[in-house]
C-alpha cells in the first residue's frame, strides 16, 4: 500500500527510473547540505593526501533526503570503488566476510539500512573497521584456534533512517557521523529546476517555488512531483509548467499548501479529534490511522515535526497550534493553554 501513495518518500519502481537520471554524480551537482559536503570535502582531500582509507562514514536521515547518492559521491572524490549491500540482505557472516575479503585497498563499502544488519553479523565488523582484520575460529573443541585475517584498508559507508537503533558500539566506531537535514525552500527550487533541464520541460520560477514548497523537504519527493507535473502538462497543455499548471497538478494530487497528504492530515486528525490532540503513543497512532508505525515514524512524522505541526513529548505525540490553523480547527482556551505550557516546559 505504502508504496503506491504518491507522496511517500520510500522508493517504488518507477522512481528507480527517474533517479536513474537525475541523480547527481559529482559534489557541486548535490545541493544543499553545506556543512556535510565542506566537512567531507576536507576529509577526503586529507585522506587521499595520506593515501589513506577515508574514516568510516555513517550518514543519517529521513528517506529520500540524498544519503545514497551522497555515498557514490565520496567513492567517486575518492577515486575508488564502491561495493554496495544493505542490512537485511547480509544473511550469514560468511557473506560479509566474503564481501570484506573481496575489497581492494581504499574502496567504499555501502552498507543501507545499516541498523537492519543482524547482530551476530555485526561483529565481523568491528575488527574489520578498527584494525582492517576478520578474526576465526579454526577448528572445534580443545583444539579451536582464533585465527587473524588481515584485509585491505577500507571505507565503510553506513546508511540509515534510524540512527538511535544503532548499537553503541558499531556506532562508535565511525568516525564521521553526518545527520542528513531535510532542504530548504530555495535548494528544492534548485534541484527542481536542475531536474526540469535533464528532463527537457520548461518551468517557470514561481512554478519550481510552487513544487518546492510542497515537497516536505526532500529531494526525492520534489523529483517525483515534478514528474506528475510534467506528464499533466503534456496532457493539458504544451509541456511547459507555469504556476497554474503547477498548482492545478497539485490539487489533482491532493497535495495541499504545505505539502501535507491525505495520510498527514488523517494523522494531524487523528491525534486532534480522537485523542483530544495528544499524547498519544506512536502504535496507538499507528493501530488507528492504519499506517505501519515505522512509516509514520520515518517518512511522515519528520516533516510535521519541521512544520511544528506536531511534538513528541515523553507520554506520545501532540498536535500543536500550528496543525489546528492549518486545518482550519478551533482551539479551546483550555487546550491552548495546555500547549504553551507544554512548550515553555520544552524550551526551558
Ligand atoms: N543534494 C541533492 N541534490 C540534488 N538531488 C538530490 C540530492 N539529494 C537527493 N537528490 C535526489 O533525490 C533522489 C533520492 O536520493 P537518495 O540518495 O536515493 O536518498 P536516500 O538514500 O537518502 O533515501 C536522488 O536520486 C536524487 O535525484
Ligand atoms: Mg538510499
Amino acid at each position: 500500500m505504502e508504496q503506491n501513495r504518491f507522496i511517500s518518500s520510500v522508493k517504488s519502481l518507477t522512481d528507480i527510473e527517474i533517479e536513474k537520471g537525475l541523480r547527481p554524480t559529482i559534489m557541486s551537482e548535490y545541493i544543499g547540505q553545506e556543512k556535510i559536503k565542506r566537512n567531507l570535502g576536507i576529509y577526503i582531500k586529507a585522506a587521499k593526501n595520506r593515501k589513506e582509507a577515508l574514516d568510516h562514514v555513517l550518514l543519517y536521515g529521513p528517506p529520500g533526503l540524498g544519503k545514497t547518492t551522497l555515498s557514490h559521491i565520496v567513492a567517486k572524490e575518492l577515486g575508488s570503488q564502491i561495493k554496495v549491500t544493505s542490512g537485511p540482505v547480509i544473511e550469514h557472516a560468511a557473506d560479509l566476510a566474503a564481501i570484506l575479503t573481496n575489497l581492494s585497498r581504499n574502496d567504499v563499502l555501502f552498507i543501507d539500512e545499516i541498523h537492519r544488519l543482524n547482530k551476530t553479523i555485526e561483529e565481523i565488523l568491528y575488527p574489520a573497521m578498527e584494525d582492517f582484520s576478520l578474526d576465526f575460529i579454526v577448528g572445534k573443541g580443545p583444539s579451536a584456534k582464533s585465527m587473524r585475517l588481515k584485509i585491505q584498508p577500507f571505507t565503510l559507508i553506513g546508511a540509515t533512517t534510524k540512527a538511535g537503533m544503532l548499537t553503541n558500539p558499531l556506532r562508535d566506531r565511525f568516525g564521521v557521523i553526518c545527520r542528513l537535514e531535510l532542504y530548504k525552500e530555495d535548494e528544492l527550487q534548485e534541484i527542481i529546476e536542475r531536474s526540469a533541464r535533464i528532463l527537457n520541460t520548461k518551468i517557470t520560477k514561481d512554478a519550481s517555488l510552487e513544487i518546492a514548497k510542497r515537497s516536505r523537504g526532500t529531494p526525492r519527493v520534489a523529483n517525483r512531483i515534478l514528474k506528475r507535473v510534467r506528464d499533466f502538462a503534456e496532457v493539458y497543455g504544451r509541456g511547459d509548467i507555469d504556476l497554474n499548471l503547477a498548482n492545478e497538478a497539485l490539487s489533482m494530487l491532493e497535495i495541499d499548501k504545505q505539502g501535507l497528504d491525505s495520510t498527514d492530515r488523517r494523522i494531524l486528525l487523528n491525534i486532534i479529534k480522537n485523542f483530544d490532540g495528544g499524547p498519544v503513543g506512536l502504535d496507538t497512532l499507528a493501530a488507528i490511522t492504519g499506517e505501519d508505525a515505522g512509516t509514520i515514524e520515518d517518512v511522515y512524522e519528520p516533516y510535521l515535526l519541521q512544520l511544528g505541526f506536531i511534538a513528541r513529548s515523553p507520554r506520545g505525540r501532540i498536535a500543536l497550534k500550528n496543525a489546528y490553523e492549518h486545518l482550519n480547527l478551533t482551539l479551546s482556551k483550555q487546550k491552548s493553554k495546555e500547549i504553551e505550557t507544554y512548550e515553555k516546559n520544552e524550551a526551558d
